[in-house]
């Protein structure tokens, strides 16, 4: 499946090292103002190559848009855009041609399709997650036309947890750190890591604000299940926690529960869900990603004959896949409140009668 979601989706293609990624938006309803730089500058905070604590490879990512938009505005119909790729290096993947990369995608890919794209991981390489990103800055311009904002950051690396969450210092920070007096020893990990040609994993911060009451189709389209399974399906991330996580199956119910007086909710543990509804609190997500499988020491591992082997990695790779990856986490969250609040607009006859009136 190369498609995600019902009412507003995106189906991405294109591999690593192809001649270009892209994905077409459909479901958009006509007159939203695209904005073109817009999505480019959604795209470029993801883009490789922009800091040393990112992966070397250079791509200008340029986004054009094909389809779907007339005179600034969409008009109903699909959007299509592409990224065409630039600085593909298939020469540093020569070496590993008939090997499987320990914690990368290699086996399972081989296993199942029998074809080995060696050339930068081809599509299970998280460059498709460029043109993720790309769609769902259409995703955030409707969230933006009702107030909804979707933000993010790095929680922590290697354990080093912000205890201030900081969504403006942020955008400002080269590792995307939310809380300014934890960011040194934050990238300090991630040079002792490098150091040691290897690599680190971390969590990103992911907040939606003002999301309006009612999003997420029970029973098996809730709201929390909607947001673990799409963050879940980014490359690297091993666990997902909503509001108090997994920290709430340490707690009382006395703890735990968000009571409520007469304007609302007094505190926010479940994380602006409940049974799989959106309550109108802030949604809050933590996106747990491993360390980045490349690393540059020696390791064992299995040819495509089931022959041992060691080998040591060449190329250009991300140290700690957290920091792109929170902007990645950020598109797919927006992706989803924009599905269900699409879905959500024809959930009761009061609101098909603000559409269609009474006869
Ligand atoms: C933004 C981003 C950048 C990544 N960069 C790299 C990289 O440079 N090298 C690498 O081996 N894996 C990288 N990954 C992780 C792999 O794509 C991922 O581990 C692999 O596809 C296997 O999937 P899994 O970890 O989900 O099982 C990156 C992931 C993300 C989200």
């Amino acid at each position: 499946m190369n498609s995600f979601g019902v009412r507003f989706s995106i189906t991405t293609f294109g591999e690593s090292h192809g001649s270009a990624i892209g994905c077409i938006v459909d479901g958009v309803p006509a007159g939203l103002l695209i904005d073109e730089s817009y999505i480019q500058s959604e795209v470029d905070r993801r883009r490789p190559g922009l800091t040393k604590f990112a992966t070397q490879r250079k791509e200008s990512d340029t986004v054009q848009i094909l389809s779907g938009v007339f005179e600034g505005v969409s008009t109903g119909a699909p959007i299509a855009l592409v990224i065409y790729n630039e600085n593909q290096k298939s020469s540093d993947y020569e070496s590993i041609k008939s090997l499987f990369r320990p914690a990368h995608a290699d086996f399972t890919y081989f296993k199942k399709y029998n074809i080995r794209d060696y050339r930068g991981g081809g599509r299970s390489s998280a460059r498709e997650t460029a043109a993720r990103v790309a769609g769902a800055a259409i995703a955030k311009k409707l969230l933006e036309t009702f107030g909804i904002k979707v933000q993010s950051g790095i929680f922590a690396i290697g354990g080093i947890e912000a205890q201030n969450i900081d969504f403006e210092y942020a955008k400002t920070s080269e590792i995307f750190a939310l809380d300014r007096l934890k960011e040194e020893a934050q990238k300090e990990a991630i040079r002792e890591a490098q150091k040691d040609k290897d690599s680190i994993g971390g969590c990103a911060y992911v907040k939606i604000l003002n999301a309006p009451i009612g999003l997420g189709e029970p029973l098996y389209e809730k709201l929390d299940a909607l947001l673990g399974g799409a963050l879940m399906g980014i490359n690297g991330v091993k666990a997902v926690e909503i509001g108090e996580g997994i920290n709430a199956s340490k707690l009382r119910g006395s703890q735990n529960n968000d009571q409520m007086d007469k304007t609302g909710f007094l505190s926010n543990h479940s994380g602006g869900i409940l049974g799989g509804i959106s309550t109108g609190e802030d949604i809050t997500l933590k996106i747990h990603f491993k360390p980045t499988p490349s690393i540059f020491l020696n390791q064992s591992t299995q040819d495509t004959n089931a022959e041992p082997i060691n080998f040591t990695l060449k190329g250009r790779h991300d140290p700690c896949i957290a920091i792109r990856g929170s902007i990645v986490a950020e598109a797919m969250a927006a992706l989803v409140i924009a599905d269900t609040l699409l879905l959500n607009a024809s959930a009761t006859v009061e609101n098909l009668k603000k559409i269609y009136g009474n006869n």
